[in-house]
């Protein structure tokens, strides 16, 4: 196992995400700082993606690395029954770093245990997202002025949603208090609400998205409920639409309120918000590649401050 990977938010310290901020603040002003010539690096998809995938891609690219990879596994010969070891095994032998997503939890975990090729975990199922946190906290980080203290509302899909789930471990690091809106179905899971209170992390839940929740809320994290995660369809139609923040509910909220969302967005977030100052969501996802850049640099053991001396 190469333990430059990053297959979970929790493995990684304080110290650790403030370098990686630093570095991706770094990458903002220097996008194409070419500290990869040479390195191969793959992208294996094997669920959908259009910003994890591009945003890696492009960090490469701008980096001046070389990419292989696939978008869809069904052109891949684990259509053909190949398993997930022989397939990591395979890719090992030709790139420097893996990029993986995943639609089972735990197969970037696994996939360490194969390789010794670094593995930088792009999404498993309902688990992880670690690099979407990253970005999410660059984010934060950017419209906050600091990571410290702030009151986090995350909004919908709290059971499936792994970016939530990700950011909740991440920020246990700089004293947040969370509010948790969604239905019975949808709830943080019990795994993670033991989590907060293991780490002395205040919280409390709602079923109502109203503008007592949002009163104290420094950052609302609307999410889509992950239609993919469903084994009962008809249970998906009953929640898919029970939270919609729209335009007016953001009058009345702090002034340094944000709104993130992963995306992608389906019907969470009205169209007309977009124009609101408070809303983030496209530059939060922008963001995502100076901190892809970091990532990627820190899996291969780059020095970029000193190759920018150079
Ligand atoms: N946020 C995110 O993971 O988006 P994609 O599924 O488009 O990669």
């Amino acid at each position: 196992m190469n333990t430059n990977s990053l297959v979970s938010i929790d493995d990684i310290s304080r110290d650790e995400i403030l370098d990686l901020l630093e570095r991706a603040r770094f990458f903002e002003e220097h996008p194409n700082h070419k500290v990869l010539d040479g390195k191969v690096v793959a992208t294996l998809f094997f669920e959908p993606s259009t910003r994890t995938r591009l945003s890696f891609e492009t960090a490469v690219n701008r980096l001046g690395g070389r990419i292989i990879g696939f978008s869809d596994a069904s052109t891949t010969s684990s259509s053909k029954g190949e398993s997930l070891k022989d397939t990591i095994k395979m890719v090992s032998n030709y790139v420097d770093l893996i990029i993986m997503r995943h639609f089972l939890e735990g197969a970037a975990r696994y996939a360490t245990e194969v390789t010794d090729t670094p593995i930088i975990n792009a999404g498993d199922g309902a688990n992880q997202h670690p690099s979407q946190t990253m970005l999410d906290l660059y984010s934060i980080y950017k419209t906050q002025g600091s990571l410290e203290n702030l009151t986090i509302t995350m909004v919908g899909d709290l059971k499936y949603g792994r970016t939530v789930h990700s950011l909740l471990m991440a920020m246990r690091y700089f004293n947040p208090t969370f509010r948790f809106v969604a239905c019975e179905e949808l709830r943080m899971p019990k795994e993670y609400r033991d989590f907060c209170d293991a780490n002395g992390i205040r919280y409390t839940e709602h079923s109502e998205f109203d503008s007592d929740v949002l009163a104290d809320t420094d950052i609302l994290y609307m999410t889509r409920v992950q239609r993919e995660r469903f084994s009962d369809i008809m249970e998906y139609e009953r929640v898919k639409n029970l939270y919609t923040l729209r335009n007016d509910m953001l009058l009345e909220t702090k002034p340094n309120l944000r709104v993130l969302h992963p995306l992608p967005r389906v019907n969470e977030i009205d169209r007309d918000v977009d124009d609101n100052p408070k809303a983030y969501y496209f530059e939060q996802a922008r963001n995502g590649l100076f901190a892809r850049q970091a990532i990627i640099c820190k899996a291969l053991d780059i020095d970029i401050y000193k190759e920018a001396a150079l």
